[in-house]
């Protein structure tokens, strides 16, 4: 910690002993807390060997078991100051009774939604109760996790949400989510607004379950014109904020509008987030101007100089924390860890930002 030993006591108190609470309050930690998105999964034998014990992703996402421990691999082998629960974005697609698959080394595949009727299909009620198992297995890592590290709950975005259920899995040009916000603007709008909902409904029922801070990634809002960043990624996101911080237990909230370039401000200013995650693009000293007197900042190593490793790892992680580390700040990649990652390039890492390396 930066400021005097007093303060220090206060701060360990406030934070609860959690460095990653302590940047999300605010606070500058003599190190960044660190935690990397998409800690958990292919890169790791453990997982590898752990997938085969569902037939489908979903399958895997809804047993309690198999997420618990999904979620505790990354911590086990390396000091994290987080823990993100295993899950996905699309669970809720799932929840809300569109078909959804993930085929192997293809990506996710949906049933389509395109028209008015195939969204007045879509049924919100009951959403918690289908998603029982995910609560079920945060209540659980809630409970195992030692006292200094964070737990973290997430969602998608309703625009990145509603990307995949129109386009049917994952797209390079976003032509039918596009057309369909154009040419068919109410229904659209009616989708957004009913995943903004979901995802209000799935964090508050995260939080409940035990999560402490929830991050929600917008991972496709840099294809967004200004006119519809403002209406498909900041509307729905200052309701998600407002309604998590008006609930019985407010926690910090972490937004990610990648790819949202000079938005980013914007974002920050009238969302409301107690943090922003930065894509990989994002220039640092613009960052450490106009965005980190606002909020805490997390980011951004590029996850391909983690698969790359060695002495250009080691340039970059400094020059990150050079930028950044005197203001707020969470250490973490750009975008999530690449499946190519070699388990001892993140182990060289967490030395590096830990002060060992
Ligand atoms: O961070 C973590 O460790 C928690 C787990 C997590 C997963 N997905 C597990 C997963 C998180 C936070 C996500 C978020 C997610 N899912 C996003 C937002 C972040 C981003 O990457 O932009 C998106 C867009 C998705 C949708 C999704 N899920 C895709 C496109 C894919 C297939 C491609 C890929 O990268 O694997 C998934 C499947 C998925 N989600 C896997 C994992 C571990 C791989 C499933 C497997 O084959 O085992």
């Amino acid at each position: 910690m930066s400021e005097h030993p007093v303060d220090q006591k206060e701060q360990l108190g406030r934070g609860g002993g959690k460095p990653l609470i302590d940047a999300l309050q605010g606070r500058v930690t003599d190190r960044p807390p660190l935690w990397l998105m998409r800690q958990a999964g292919r890169y790791l034998p453990e997982y590898q060997a752990l997938r085969k014990q569902a037939e489908t992703f979903i399958d895997f996402c809804l047993t309690p078991d198999l997420a618990v421990e999904a979620t505790l691999q990354p911590i086990r082998r390396y000091r994290l100051n987080a823990a993100i629960l295993f899950s996905d974005i699309l669970v809720i697609p799932y929840a809300l009774g569109q078909a959804v698959g993930f085929e192997q080394g293809e990506g996710p595949k949906l049933e389509p939604v395109r028209d008015a009727e195939a969204i007045d299909a879509l049924e919100i009620n009951g959403l918690v109760d289908r998603l029982a198992p995910v609560y079920e297995a945060a209540r659980r890592v809630s409970k195992t996790l030692e006292p200094e590290v964070a737990f973290i709950g997430f969602a998608g975005a309703p625009w990145t949400v509603a990307t995949y259920m129109i386009e049917g899995g994952t797209s390079r040009d976003f032509t039918m989510a596009k057309r369909m916000a154009y040419g068919e603007s109410h229904g659209f709008a009616k989708l957004i607004d009913l995943l903004t909902e979901a995802t209000i409904e799935h964090l508050l029922a995260q939080i409940e379950a035990g999560a402490e801070v929830v991050q929600v990634f917008d991972s496709w809002a840099g294809v967004l014109s200004e006119t519809d960043f403002e209406r498909f990624a900041i509307e729905p996101m200052r309701r998600i904020v407002n309604r998590i911080k008006d609930s019985v237990r407010p926690v910090p909230v972490i937004g990610f509008p990648r790819g949202a370039g000079v938005g980013y401000a914007h974002y920050v200013a009238a969302t409301g987030v107690d943090a922003i995650s930065l894509d990989t693009s994002v220039p640092l000293g613009w960052a450490r101007d106009q965005l980190q007197p606002m909020a805490t900042l997390q980011g951004n190593l590029d996850p391909e100089v983690l698969v790359c490793g060695g002495e250009l790892l080691e340039r970059e992680a400094r020059r990150i924390m050079g930028a950044l580390g005197d203001g707020p700040f969470i250490f973490n990649l750009g975008h999530g860890v690449n499946k190519d990652t070699p388990v001892e390039h993140v182990a060289h890492l967490v030395e590096l930002v830990r002060g060992a390396g």
